[in-house]
This record gives structure tokens, C-alpha cells and sequence, in this order.
């Protein structure tokens, strides 16, 4: 995209209500990457931050959480992913997200995780209560748990604006039949679900079907939870990772990922300030191309 061409959509985007920084990106510009949401064409930075294990802090730990989001922020990031299943993660984004001043920075993506639908609305009030929030982003209903009971509600939660988007997740291949069937029988803004580059099942069907679908991906266990990237820590990063411009294996990981293309963006899970720097820095071109994914899978045999 040239100059004009930039300066053409960004007068689009205001045009239609949408900030041209958020809505186009020029080819100087240096910040993080951001792909289409397909069901509103809304862009998301592509690295996000899992809170899963790494939020469930207690209050004198917030300080470090704190900055874990600072650093998100700071290098492009805005998606935030949590549930009531994290313990007290959801009140540690909620609170930090206020002292912060920072809920416009964020894209606060969370999860019904319930059976029934009088006991989701209530576990998704509070959950609104937690994130101090009037508005979720993105509801997602967490491992597909009594599903056809929540969409009712989320579709008109979704009509009434109190969330935005809403999805379904799961982060195991056993339930890749189901996701690929909640996908087929009703519409959804977006699918959650494991891939790795040791863990590339969804690439068979359901990679395939979100892009097909115009469902987003939001990539959860890029590092297998932590056991793939203390494997690969033994060995030394192969000479081709500084051509991807990565400094780490996480990087090498997080860049595989995003290689693919209906993936819309990964959220691999941190408690850590370094760990989330390091995460962010996968955000930015270049990505692989199909030869380095080739060369990427066969030299890492997994
Ligand atoms: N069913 C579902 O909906 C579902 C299921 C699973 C996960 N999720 C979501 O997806 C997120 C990601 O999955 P996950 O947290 O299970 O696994 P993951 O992202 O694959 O791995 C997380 C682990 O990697 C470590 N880590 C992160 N960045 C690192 C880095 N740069 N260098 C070294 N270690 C690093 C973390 O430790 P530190 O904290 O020390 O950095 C943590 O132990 C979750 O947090 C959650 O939000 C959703």
C-alpha cells in the first residue's frame, strides 16, 4: 500500500466512524501487526497476553502484573484474555486495568464457564464486576460447557452492546470435532483453540473452516503451557531465527504461528514483564513464509 492509498482508506475509515490508526496501518509504520476481525473488518493487534495461572496473583503481586500489561501496551498489544475459571485473574486485570486508567487500551476478552443459563448470566455479571467494565469486548464460551444455553444469551447481550464479539474456545484436538460443528450450525465472531507447532491438528479442517466462515482465531497454548518452550531451551536458536528478526524461542514460536493465515492472533499466557517484552516482539514483520515453515518444522522435528 503507497502513501495515497493509506491516506485514501484512512479518509474511508473516518468516513465510517473508525480511527484511521486503528482501522490502517502504512507500510512505515513500525508498530505491532494487526489483522481484520472478519465479522467487522475491525483490527486486532496480533500478541496478546493468556492470564491464565500468570494473573491468579495476590494483591502484593500486582505491581509485577501491572507492569506485564504496561509492556503489552507499550509495544502495540491490547487483547487480554481471561475467565472465571483463572481464579483471581479476572479482579487482577479489572483492578490493574483502573488504576491503570488503561480499559480503552484494552481488548478484554473473558468466558462463561458454567452449566445453565440463569448461572451464566450471573457468572458473566460478575465477571462485568470484575473487569469494571460495562462493556466485554469478546464473551466466549469457555471448552463449549453447556454452549447452546449461552449463545442465547450472548447473541442478545451481543444486540444490546454489552459485549462485542462473542465466540466459542477449547485447547484440546479431542474437541476439534465439536468446535468444527458449533461452527457449521451457528454463527460466531470467533473460535479459541490450540495450535503449536507441535500441536498442528486444527490446521487439518478447522484452520481451513474459520477462514472459509469469516470467524476470527485467537490462538491459545502457543507454547504447549510452558513444556515446549523448556524442550527447545536446551538447544541453541538455529542461525535462520535472526532472518525472522527473533531473539528467542518464544519468538520462533509465536512467528509460526502467525504464519498462518486465518489466524487472527495468539494469546500466549504470562505473569512475567520480560516474558510479555519477549512475546510482543513477535507481533512485527517479517513472518515466515511457506519455505521457512517447512524448514521451521523439519529442523525442530516435532
Ligand atoms: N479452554 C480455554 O479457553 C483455554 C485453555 C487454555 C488456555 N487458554 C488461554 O490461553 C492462554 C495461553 O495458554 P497457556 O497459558 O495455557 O499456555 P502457553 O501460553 O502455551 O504457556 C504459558 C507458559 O509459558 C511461559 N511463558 C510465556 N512467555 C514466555 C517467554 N517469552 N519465555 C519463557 N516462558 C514463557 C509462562 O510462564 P511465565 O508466567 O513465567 O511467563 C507459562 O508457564 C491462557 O493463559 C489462557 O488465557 C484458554
Amino acid at each position: 500500500m503507497n502513501r495515497a492509498d493509506f491516506l485514501r482508506l484512512a479518509a474511508a475509515a473516518v468516513a465510517a466512524g473508525i480511527s484511521p490508526a486503528a482501522r490502517t496501518q502504512a507500510p512505515e509504520d513500525p508498530s505491532m501487526q494487526r489483522r481484520p476481525i472478519p465479522s467487522s473488518g475491525e483490527p486486532l493487534p496480533v500478541i496478546g497476553c493468556g492470564t491464565w495461572r500468570g494473573f491468579d496473583a495476590r494483591a502484593g503481586q500486582r505491581g509485577q502484573l501491572r507492569e506485564v500489561l504496561r509492556v503489552l501496551f507499550e509495544g502495540g498489544g491490547s487483547v487480554v484474555d481471561s475467565s472465571p475459571m483463572y481464579g483471581a485473574a479476572e479482579a487482577a486485570v479489572g483492578e490493574l486495568l483502573s488504576s491503570m486508567d488503561a480499559h480503552e487500551q484494552a481488548f478484554l476478552a473473558t468466558k462463561v464457564w458454567t452449566r445453565g443459563r440463569d448461572a451464566g448470566i450471573r457468572q458473566m455479571d460478575q465477571s462485568f464486576a470484575l473487569l469494571r467494565d460495562e462493556v466485554v469486548d469478546l464473551m466466549q464460551i469457555h471448552n463449549l460447557l453447556d454452549w447452546r444455553a449461552h449463545l442465547t444469551t450472548l447473541r442478545d447481550w451481543k444486540a444490546e452492546g454489552r459485549i462485542r464479539y462473542l465466540g466459542i474456545t477449547h485447547y484440546t484436538d479431542s474437541a476439534h470435532d465439536d468446535l468444527e460443528a458449533a461452527i457449521r450450525s451457528e454463527p460466531v465472531d470467533f473460535v479459541q483453540l490450540n495450535y503449536a507447532i507441535d500441536d498442528r491438528g486444527a490446521e487439518n479442517r478447522l484452520l481451513p473452516l474459520a477462514a472459509e466462515r469469516g470467524v476470527a482465531v485467537m490462538v491459545n497454548r502457543p507454547f504447549g503451557g510452558g513444556g515446549l518452550l523448556r524442550r527447545l531451551s536446551r538447544r541453541a536458536l538455529p542461525s535462520w531465527a535472526s532472518e525472522l528478526n527473533c531473539a528467542s524461542w518464544a519468538q520462533v514460536l509465536l512467528k509460526f504461528i502467525l504464519a498462518h493465515p486465518a489466524v487472527t492472533c495468539v494469546i500466549p499466557g504470562t505473569g512475567n514483564p520480560a516474558h510479555m517484552r519477549d512475546n510482543v516482539a513477535a507481533g512485527y514483520e517479517p513472518f515466515p513464509d511457506a519455505a521457512g515453515l517447512r524448514r521451521m518444522i523439519a529442523e525442530l522435528q516435532i
